[in-house]
């Protein structure tokens, strides 16, 4: 190999590299570079294999996140944050986040709670009307109380990276 076809080839690794980076999920809007890492979910996963259970692992956690979307993107105390967000993306990472909390192997790869919820306002009130519109898609899912509160307990910690003022 020459020294150019090496630089070349360098070149051309180099831009594979950053448009794989920059790849956006069909539908979704692309987002500004942040570092990816399950650390960004905010909790460690769950290691009891129950609670993964009782939420009917994959197929029922996903009914959830988007029962919990509409709910949310239909409350009228909560809806007018969701008025400007990419809900395919919102959608897509609160599946990964649920699932990597309740042990079911995933990765999540949306930002930390902090950056997520930068400049929107949320009250403690708002927090609260999500929780109780999560509750209700845990309900509709028939997940036994025990299981939906070990969930909300990893949540809870949350609040106060995603209430900041
Ligand atoms: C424990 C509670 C919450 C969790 C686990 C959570 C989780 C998430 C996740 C995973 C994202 C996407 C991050 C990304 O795009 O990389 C997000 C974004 C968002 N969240 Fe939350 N959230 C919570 C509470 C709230 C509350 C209380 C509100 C407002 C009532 C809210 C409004 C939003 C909005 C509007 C976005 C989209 C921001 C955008 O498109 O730039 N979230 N949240």
């Amino acid at each position: 190999m020459t020294k150019i076809s090496v630089i070349a080839a360098v070149a051309a690794l180099a831009l594979a590299g950053s448009a794989l980076a920059q790849t956006v999920p069909p539908g979704e809007k692309p987002v500004d570079p942040y570092k990816q890492s399950n650390a960004n979910a905010g909790a460690t996963p769950i290691t009891d294999p129950s609670v993964w259970v009782a939420f009917h692992g994959k197929p029922g956690v996903d009914r959830i996140v988007e029962t919990f979307v509409e709910r949310n993107y239909a409350d009228p105390r909560v809806k007018d944050f969701f008025a400007a967000a990419d809900k395919a993306r919102l959608t897509r990472t609160l599946k990964e986040q649920f699932c990597y909390i309740l042990g079911g192997g995933c990765d999540y790869t949306g930002k930390d709670m902090r950056e997520a919820h930068k400049d929107q306002g949320e009250t403690n009130k708002d927090f609260n009307a999500m929780v109780e519109n999560l509750q209700f898609a845990m309900d509709r899912e028939r997940v036994p109380f025990a299981a939906q509160n070990k969930l909300l307990a990893k949540l809870a910690p949350q609040q106060k990276d995603i209430v900041q003022r």
